[in-house]
């Protein structure tokens, strides 16, 4: 492993626009740099401090939703779906102008690798310049009346002032999906940055002020009182909550936005199923797997949880998985040499600890990997487990870290209800060449999102989002912009067609 104490906050000082790194909060169209600070660490989860940022209190969060609920009625009266398109793309384009900065910080604050971040920054650059075209595409309809001499139209409005909370995991990419969309409809932001990962955020809303943004819709409070988060669900300014992040916190957040009824979108938990038939391309399916396991360090919420893998094909599946697994490289993430970066802390390692040594009690193996180093960093070994039940631990909760647990089925109809025994609905992934197969597994698994011999299902133009206990409300895709609207019907009546 790579000694990330060679990398430190020197990176920060080679930034090319180091004004990008920014430790203030942003509340009512400045950067506010007073107050209680609350330290930031590197990687996340080293003893190093990258940054010191502004801690917002209450009273903080108050302020900004009051200047942006005066802010977004000018800023829709003020602007056409056109301009406020143009200002998206010009903020796009200021973000792939400065991309190789913004992936600096994201790498060091969130300890992904360098080229995760860099794709990372593309990708949340892809929400902008999507939500700018879908801006102008923001069309209501006419409706044939059933009353004589009636016309009968819809129109689309903004929501309102929208509380935008997000994780850690993708510091630039959950941000811009939630905001492009508000602000295309003409919405303003109150946003709740993650406490672990706060300066791409700031960076970017640096960079929105630039773009042409009225400052007072996007307000930036960071912050670690977890109160502010039930402030924003509660205050009546507030019109929509957008939250990312764990399924306890976001029913807590629906139950509480519910006292002024708020709209509210859910990203929340996962526990992916991967489904590999024996008639799959088997390198397909590993590449695949190795996508959407290892990704983040196993630390996004589409990733495969649990791998079934039909009989016929499980030695060979599991051979190449485990050739390429061993190949990662675990490391400091601005070392170009990483593939596998830390986890967020040592609850995360504690956590891929206890699932395997709960599933090897009961008769898993391991077949790569299998510990965790936690001494500067909290890294973990990138692990595959063969031998896997639907009874262990593993198969039942969100690991959130680097490793894939292989469990053999027999019959297609085991895999289904196996991939479908959980509360959570989020992502699911299978391989099979049999096209009425593709079909009818697709049909059948109870996720919001299916890969088919695919373990890539993200992008801006693709309905983000779960069913069941994984959450609701559409992210990115033509879908995303009517979160943050509400639709208004006009009728008008005695209309004189007699002339
Ligand atoms: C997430 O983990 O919440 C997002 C992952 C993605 O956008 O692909």
């Amino acid at each position: 492993m790579t000694s990330i104490e060679t990398y430190h906050t020197s990176a920060i000082a080679k930034l090319k626009n180091a004004s990008l790194f920014i430790q203030d909060a942003f509340i009512d169209g400045h950067w506010v740099s007073n107050g209680d600070k609350f330290d930031v660490y590197e990687e996340p989860s080293t003893a190093t401090v990258l940054g010191q940022v502004v801690s917002c209190s209450l009273e903080d969060f108050r302020k900004a939703i009051k200047s942006a609920s005066l802010a977004q009625p000018r800023f829709f009266e003020r602007t056409t779906a056109a301009g406020r398109g143009a200002l998206l793309r010009k903020w796009h384009d200021l973000i792939i102008a400065n991309k190789e900065d913004l992936a600096i910080i994201l790498c060091l604050e969130n300890g992904k690798t360098v080229s995760e971040a860099l794709g990372e920054v593309t990708y949340a650059a892809s929400f902008i310049s999507w939500f700018a075209e879908e801006a102008t595409r923001s069309y209501g309809v006419t409706i044939p009346s059933s009353s004589p001499n009636t016309s009968l139209m819809t129109i689309h409005e903004p929501v309102g002032v929208c509380g935008i909370i997000t994780p850690w995991n993708f510091p630039a990419a959950m941000i811009t999906r939630k905001i492009a969309p508000a602000l295309a409809a003409g919405c303003s932001v109150v946003i709740k940055p993650p406490s672990e990962t706060p300066f791409s955020c700031l960076a970017l809303a640096k960079l929105a002020v630039e773009a042409g943004l009225p400052p007072a819709t996007i307000q930036v409070c960071p912050t670690k009182d977890r109160q502010a988060a039930t402030e924003l669900a509660i205050n009546p300014l507030v019109k929509k909550i957008s939250f990312t992040g764990s399924t306890a916190v976001g029913k807590m957040l629906a139950k509480l936005s519910a006292e002024t009824l708020k709209k509210v979108s859910l990203e929340l938990g996962g526990n992916a199923p991967f489904i590999v038939f024996n008639d799959a391309d088997i390198d397909l399916a590993v590449e695949g797997a190795m996508f959407c396991k290892f990704r983040c360090s196993g630390q996004t919420c589409v990733c495969a949880n649990r791998f079934y893998v039909q009989s016929g094909v499980v030695k060979t599946f599991t051979q190449k998985l485990v050739l390429k697994v061993n190949a990662l490289h675990m490391g400091a993430g601005l070392d170009t040499a990483t593939t596998q970066g830390p986890l967020v802390n040592k609850a995360a390692v504690d956590k891929v600890q206890a699932h395997i040594a709960d599933a090897t009690s009961k008769g898993a193996k391991v077949e790569a990997g299998g510990s965790g180093h936690g001494s500067c960093g909290y890294f973990h070994q990138p692990t595959v487990l063969s031998g896997v039940s639907q009874d262990m631990q593993v198969a039942k909760e969100e690991t959130f870290g680097p490793l894939a647990a292989i469990i053999v089925f027999e019959e297609e109809q085991d895999a289904i209800r196996l991939a479908n025994d959980t509360e959570f609905g989020l992502a699911g992934y299978f391989y099979s060449k049999d096209v009425s197969r593709v079909m009818r597994v697709a049909q059948r698994m109870q996720v919001g999102m299916v890969g088919v011999n695919t373990g890539k299902i993200s992008a801006a133009e693709a309905p983000f989002g779960g069913i069941k206990e994984s959450g609701y409300g559409k992210e990115g895709s033509l879908y995303g912009l009517r979160e943050y609207q509400t639709t208004k019907s006009i009728t008008i009546g005695n209309l004189d067609t007699s002339a």
